[in-house]
């Protein structure tokens, strides 16, 4: 079974159940504004899950390009992935538990269709807790289609429950599908979650049943829905008996194209195995983003900044495989374009700005790797004068941090030159700022941005102005509900009891537009939760933070304007907002005021 097969097969099987195809969307989300990619198959399908009507009906079937990128530094081992294809089908107020269960069943035994023989399937089911019951329910179907009670397993809320990770929305316990790799069951109580360690998931089925809300309420939906979702490359690992994802016929094109530009067989070294799979995995996400109709190009912001991440981490590993060409990326993403330009034409649509936008990172990163190089150089006289030959960890870090150049590189300089990098000052430093990126991919989470483009970064650094405005204004009482941007306007929500007469709106706004002519600028640093409140930072009321959270401040640090919790991303300069100008009003619910604004 290769990837073709099992995408057709699924929409073909679930489109003769009655659902409707649809088109899977953009992997940069449009109407869930709490992510930078779209991570899951149900991405898109948020507000439908949440009771909007959805225009193709009530059941859908999909395949979704998805990228998850909390695990970025792990990739390189076998199985994780940064860019995944997602199969799912829905329900949208239609069947649930039963139907749902009763359609994998199908769908995975049936010679017809997967024809997984049933020995090797394991179940899960959510075992109850905090006030939702067991899943008997999910069980007794599932017993009914033939599945041992021996062969279900009951877990809890770490393994059989769904929802947007740490943020609000549809969510619900969960019944997954498990494949034995083993030859047999190692024993007669051997299901998934034993200690043999091969029950591998092929496909979870998520019971919408909750929408949980920002103080952590979980309110029953008006109307329940399944979301289902299976991965594509996993799936096809499984079935196929193969021990890593690379060794699929997924893999195999671009695979053999790094190995020719290398050089290299596949399987003979590992630490350049490991290069091998993070060029193939990077360059797929790269390629996938870069021919995305919304095209995002590498930057330092958001999407864009994982983007270049992305791709300078495939070319730096290119560099360890020894591969000497110039421009080694492009010619292996024509390949994959080749490859999937199937179910992805828009790959081939937008082939031209790959290629180029490829090119031109990768000939911007060689620079950068060339500067590097040279302010090493400038670094070295006063180096060799330490008799101990050691290198500050703190100066290897600033090549990193200033000039993107890989410490790795740092170190094989040193060594050169008779010097070794105290590489303990390097990784504490590195960890220091990974712990800053990683929180702010989190707090992304969060946020109230609809995309992080140049434009909603203004705005969104406009709400912080308008919020620091609003409570010299009003008062302290002042508190943020909520802000919605979009790339034309504002919306922002806060709490006051009465009305603001046009008097105070004026005031308001000249406020903004003063920190604006100021040109002051914004930083950013992580503290902890107490400090930054310490620090007069203004964090949300209600919302639940990490113990380290991420602080902007826009002004000087001891004489700054606004100073605020939040994930970001936002403007270097005030300066560069354009004139903020409030065209709106109103109540928005009890004692909750909205306005709306814009920058011209
Ligand atoms: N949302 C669930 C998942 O991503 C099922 O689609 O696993």
């Amino acid at each position: 079974m290769n990837a073709d097969e099992l995408r057709s097969k699924y929409v073909e099987f679930f489109v003769s159940k009655g659902h409707v195809q649809i088109q899977g969307k953009s992997l940069l989300p449009e109407n869930d504004p709490t992510v930078l990619f779209t991570t899951a198959g149900m991405h898109p399908l948020v507000p439908y899950l949440l009771g909007e009507e959805h225009p193709a009906g009530k059941r859908l079937v999909d395949y979704q390009k998805c990228i998850r990128t909390g695990d970025i530094d792990s990739v390189g081992d076998t199985s994780h992935l940064t860019f995944f294809e997602m199969l799912g089908n829905w329900s949208l107020g239609d069947y649930f538990k039963a139907g749902a269960i009763e359609m994998s069943f199908e769908f995975l035994t049936s010679p017809q269709w997967l024809g997984i023989p049933m020995e090797k399937l394991g179940i899960t089911v959510f075992e109850g807790e905090e006030g939702v019951p067991r899943d008997d329910e999910s069980a007794e179907v599932w017993k009914k289609m033939g599945i041992p009670e021996n062969r279900i397993a009951y877990l809890g809320r770490e393994d059989n429950w769904w929802g947007p990770a740490g943020t609000t929305g549809p969510c619900g316990p969960d019944s997954e599908m498990f494949y034995y790799i083993g030859d047999a069951p190692c024993g007669p109580d051997c299901k998934p979650g034993c200690a043999c360690g091969k029950w591998l998931e092929i496909w979870n089925d998520v019971f919408m049943q909750y929408n949980k809300d920002a103080a952590g309420t979980y309110i029953p939906l008006a109307r329940k829905c399944v979301d289902t979702g299976m991965g594509i490359e996993r799936t096809v690992t499984i079935l196929n008996g193969k021990a890593s994802v690379y060794d699929t016929e997924i893999f195999a094109p671009i695979r053999g194209e790094v190995e020719k530009a290398a050089g290299y067989v596949y399987g003979s070294d590992e630490e350049k195995d490991k290069s091998v799979r993070i060029i193939c995995d990077h360059l797929r996400a790269a390629t996938f983003i870069l021919g995305d109709p919304k095209a995002v190009s590498p930057s330092n912001v958001g999407a864009g900044y994982v983007l270049r991440r992305l791709i300078r981490r495939a070319v730096r590993h290119g560099r360890k495989l020894g591969i000497a060409k110039e421009l080694m990326l492009s010619p292996i993403a024509g390949v994959l374009i080749q490859q999937m330009q199937g179910p992805y034409p828009e790959l081939l649509e937008n082939k031209a700005r790959i290629v180029e936008e490829l090119d031109r990172e990768e000939k911007k990163f060689l620079e950068t790797l060339q500067k590097g190089e040279h302010e090493f150089e400038k670094l070295l006289p006063n180096l060799l004068k330490d008799p101990r030959k050691v290198m500050p960890g703190r100066l290897a870090f600033k090549l990193y941090d200033t000039y993107g150049f890989p410490i790795e590189l740092t170190e094989e300089l040193a060594a050169e030159n008779g010097m070794k990098v105290n590489r303990g000052e390097f990784d504490e430093a590195f960890k220091k700022h990974q712990e800053l990126s990683r929180a702010g991919s989190e707090q992304v989470f969060k946020g109230g941005l609809q995309d992080h483009g140049e434009t909603t970064t203004k705005y969104h650094t406009a709400t912080h102005l308008l919020h620091q405005a609003l409570r010299t204004v009003l008062g302290d009482h002042v508190a943020q509900k909520g802000s919605n941007i979009t790339s034309e306007r504002m919306r922002f929500d806060f709490t006051h009891p009465a009305p603001v007469t046009s008097e105070e709106l004026k005031k308001i706004e000249s406020i903004v537009n003063e920190q604006i002519m100021n040109d002051l600028p914004v930083s950013v640093e992580i503290i902890s939760l107490d400090a930054a409140l310490n620090s007069g930072a203004i964090a949300l009321f209600g919302e639940k933070y990490e113990s380290q959270v991420k602080v902007y401040t826009i002004g000087a640090a001891d004489a700054f304007f606004s100073k605020e919790v939040c994930g970001g991303p936002h403007v270097e300069r005030t300066g560069s907002l354009g004139k903020f100008r409030i065209q709106k009003e109103q109540s928005s619910s009890a004692g909750v005021r909205r306005i709306r604004a814009v920058l011209e």
